[in-house]
């Protein structure tokens, strides 16, 4: 099975936008390596848009690599990037140009996926823009979809339509193995904080072999780079990557990973927030408390493999201050005779045996996530 559990790799959008060549990604494949990322999980290296020429080649009518930023070709990344142990994402687009102005696969879908397979692609992020626009999306996704499988080789077919014509509601039936939920991220916490929120009630759709994708990671950027905006705090950075986790979206790193501080590559190769993203199961979250006045302020639950669960305490206000969690609406009704531990997943701490109520303080825009499980009291 592809995608057993949600991808976990890098992205070049975030941070490099337009401005990729074949050293950065070679670069970025072996700090994957040298700082354990690829040890945590991490492993496929995305090139997203900009890759190629502007046009395609007017004899072959194939998609060619930059001849000045990829002078190598890209069969010569993807067996670069094999070399180490990783795996190969590409990039194109259902339109007869990408969103950056390249040439698109529209009409060539079967022998571009032909070509992206013989460089060794692992992963199809397929965009939508520049699509005409009386073609159903299903059908543009349909027969990239279809165009992938021919190829005999397992890629990942990353469906990207930035949330538009409802992708949960066709995108697995099209081979999709991901589906962006929503538009384009930027590095600020109104951007990350927005997505997360959009897509709660979503969540349940997200199963093996297909996953809502929130989007690349902007965790370590700090406001540089192409959607650089404002930045973010390390409190907002490990609120988006503990959403991330629980929600079970796929963990696409989007900061220069060559330049990342200690702190924030301690968060994203936390081996136990990492286990809730990947758990077997690949449940959805769903909400289980919301504050009774402040909005923002809310606890999220998982039910993971082996009888245990993943809460969440999301202060996504502009204040300091608790988030609630009754153990009642998570499911344990008052005569059920149990209560919870809650183990956190950050500082490693077991809280004693809850009944009732757990409450959590936090600082504005600030996160604390459990394992628990329940206890015969
Ligand atoms: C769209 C996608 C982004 C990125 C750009 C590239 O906006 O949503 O993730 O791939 O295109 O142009």
């Amino acid at each position: 099975m592809i995608a057993e559990r949600p991808p976990m790799g890098f992205n070049t959008w975030n941070t490099f936008g337009k401005d990729i060549n074949e050293e950065l990604i070679k670069e970025i494949t072996d700090a994957f390596v040298e700082k354990g990322l690829k040890d945590a999980g991490y492993e496929y290296i995305v090139v997203d848009d900009c890759w190629s020429e502007k046009e395609r080649d007017p004899i072959t009518h194939r998609i060619v690599a930059d001849k000045k930023r990829f002078p190598s070709g890209m069969k010569a990344l993807g067996d670069y990037i094999h070399s180490r142990g990783l795996k190969f994402g590409m990039y194109s687009c259902s339109g007869v140009r990408t969103c950056g102005g390249y040439p698109g696969s529209f009409g060539y879908e079967f022998s571009d996926a032909r070509d992206f397979a013989s460089y060794g692609a692992d992963l199809l992020k397929y965009d939508f823009c520049f699509r005409p626009g009386d073609v159903e999306s299903k059908l543009l996704y349909k027969r990239m979809g279809m165009a992938l499988r021919a190829t005999g080789r397992d890629i990942v077919f990353s469906v990207c339509t930035g949330g538009m014509d409802h992708p949960e509601r066709w995108a697995r039936s099209v081979g999709g193995h991901m589906y962006r939920s929503t538009l384009d991220i930027s590095d600020s916490f109104e951007s990350f904080k927005n997505i997360a929120i959009s897509q709660w009630q979503n969540l349940c759709y997200t199963a093996q072999g297909c996953f809502n994708d929130l989007d690349m990671l902007t965790v370590g950027m700090y406001g540089n780079g192409n959607v650089g905006e404002g930045g973010c705090t390390d409190i907002e950075y490990t609120t988006q990557f503990c959403l991330w986790c629980l929600f079970g979206t796929p963990l696409m790193l989007g900061c220069d990973v060559r330049n990342m501080s200690r702190s924030l590559l301690e968060l994203v190769t936390n081996k136990k927030l990492i286990e809730v993203n990947q758990d077997p199961e690949c449940r959805g979250a769903f909400k289980v408390t919301s504050h009774p006045w402040i909005s923002g302020r809310s606890s999220y639950m998982r039910f993971l493999s082996n009888g245990e669960y993943a809460v969440g305490f999301f202060n996504l206000s502009d204040t300091d201050g608790d988030v609630p969690f009754y153990l009642y609406s998570a499911g344990l009704g008052e005569s059920s005779g149990y209560g919870m531990v809650f183990e956190n997943l950050i500082t490693g701490e077991t809280s004693e045996v809850r009944r009732d109520f757990y409450s959590v303080e936090l600082p504005a825009h600030g996160c604390a996530m459990f394992r628990t499980r329940l206890v015969k009291l």
